[in-house]
Order: C-alpha cells, then structure tokens, then sequence
C-alpha cells in the first residue's frame, strides 16, 4: 500500500462531489441564476409597494413573453427593451422560472 489513488478512493472522491450538485439542481429558489439579481434593482419583491410591477409569483410564462415583446419592440417600453436585449431566451427563462418559484413560496408565507 503506498497510498496513492486507488478506485475506490477516485469513487469516495467523486460521491463527495455529486450530492451536492444533485441537490443545487431539486433547489429552484436557491441562488438567483445569472442576471436575476439586476432585474430586483427595479423590481422589487411582492411584499414591498413600490411602483414597480413585481415579477415574484409572476407566471413564468408572462415573464417571458413579455421580455420577449420588450426584445422585438411590440411592448412599448423605457428600459426594458434594452434590458430585454441583453438575455438570451435561456437566460430569460432561467430568471422567469426562479421568478415565479418564488412567487410560490411569498405568496404562501402571506397572512
Ligand atoms: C432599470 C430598471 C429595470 C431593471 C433593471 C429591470 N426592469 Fe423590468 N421594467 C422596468 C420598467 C420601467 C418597466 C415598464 C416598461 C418600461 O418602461 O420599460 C418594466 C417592465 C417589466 C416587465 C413587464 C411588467 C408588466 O407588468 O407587464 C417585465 C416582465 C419585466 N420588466 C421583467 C424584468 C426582468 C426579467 C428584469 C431582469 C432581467 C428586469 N425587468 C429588469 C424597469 C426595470
């Protein structure tokens, strides 16, 4: 025995690593995925009143059909289109689900 990498370490190593990657992935309202965070700059959570329309508990389909208006110019718009422009339909998608996955859990925690 010399203590060098043997299969049975490699397979120890690599359990350490899948679990944890399992379990980021069954966790939707986890992290915000990338571009989420700018987007609660303006729009802020369901709780709070400012003017803003929130996009917490938003059906994600709404979220991005509406980036998508915002995107081809058929949703009149401030900022948004030049927002819009800047995720792709993956990434617009990844923030409208984590979006409307929070939703879910405010809404529940609501008196
Ligand atoms: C600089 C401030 C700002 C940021 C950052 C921002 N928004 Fe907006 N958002 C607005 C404004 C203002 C409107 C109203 C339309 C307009 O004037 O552009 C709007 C409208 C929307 C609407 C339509 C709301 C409705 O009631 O139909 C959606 C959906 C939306 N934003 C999603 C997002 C997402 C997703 C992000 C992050 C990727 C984001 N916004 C980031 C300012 C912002």
């Amino acid at each position: 025995m010399t203590g060098g990498p043997t299969p049975l370490r490699l397979a120890l190593a690599l359990l350490g690593l899948f679990p944890a990657a399992a379990m980021a992935a069954d966790l939707p309202s986890s992290d915000p995925p990338p571009g989420a965070s700018a987007c609660s700059g303006c729009h802020a959570p369901a709780a709070s009143d400012g003017g803003m329309a929130p996009l917490d508990g938003r059906p994600a389909e709404d979220i991005v059909a509406s980036m998508r208006g915002f995107r081809s110019g058929t949703l009149e718009a401030t900022v948004m289109d030049r927002i819009a422009k800047g995720f792709t339909d993956e990434e617009t998608r990844a923030i409208a689900d984590w979006y409307a996955a929070r939703g879910g859990r405010d809404a529940a925690a609501k008196p």
